[in-house]
């Protein structure tokens, strides 16, 4: 054979090794069905008061949780998904009762489609709510994904590689 033959027979040998190689990786790793990574560890009457808080003040016009959106709206606001596992239920009290919500976390949205200020809302009503996203978890292995993505959505740039 003449050398631009071996070339030929050689990247076609390649091909084939990678394919073969791709047909054993792919039967020793099927994709498997994880099943849902959301799910929640607050009461029974936390869930319950806190999903009516969240439809009767209208965090839903911005955010999604259980996957669900409003498709009425187009507000490019964070998922609350398993924002437990990002924050403790201090931390969310603090937020909803921060007078400026975006000096916890700046926006780079326009000021009405930000994150509202509730400091006016009853005390026991931010309780509810702080414990209600506090018990909102996600399982594990999806919370780096969700982290990379939230990050994106907020900042515009790629997350940060350790
Ligand atoms: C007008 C749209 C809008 C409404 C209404 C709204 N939010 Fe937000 N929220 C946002 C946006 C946008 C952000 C991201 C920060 C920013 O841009 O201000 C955010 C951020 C958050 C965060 C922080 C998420 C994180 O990454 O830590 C929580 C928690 C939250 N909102 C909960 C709520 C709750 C609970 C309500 C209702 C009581 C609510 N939001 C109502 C737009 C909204």
């Amino acid at each position: 054979m003449r050398k631009g033959d071996w070339l030929i027979a050689g990247l076609l040998g390649l091909v084939v090794v990678a394919a073969i190689g791709k047909g054993i990786y792919d039967s020793k790793n099927p994709i498997v069905d994880k099943g849902i990574p959301f799910y929640s560890t607050a009461s029974k009457s936390v869930q319950l008061a806190g999903a009516d808080l969240y439809r009767d003040i209208g965090c839903r016009d911005c955010h999604t949780i259980w996957g669900v959106k409003n498709i009425m709206e187009t507000v490019p606001a964070p998922s609350l998904d398993g924002i437990g596992s990002l924050r403790t239920e201090a931390w969310l009290y603090d937020y909803f009762s921060s007078k400026n919500p975006q000096s916890i976390i700046p926006t780079r949205l326009k000021a009405k489609y930000a994150m509202p200020s509730y400091a006016s809302l009853p005390e026991s009503e931010r309780r509810v709510l702080a414990q209600y996203f506090a018990g909102m978890k996600v399982k594990n292995w999806y919370l780096q994904d969700v982290r990379a993505s939230e990050y994106k959505k907020l900042t515009g740039n790629p997350y940060p590689k350790k």
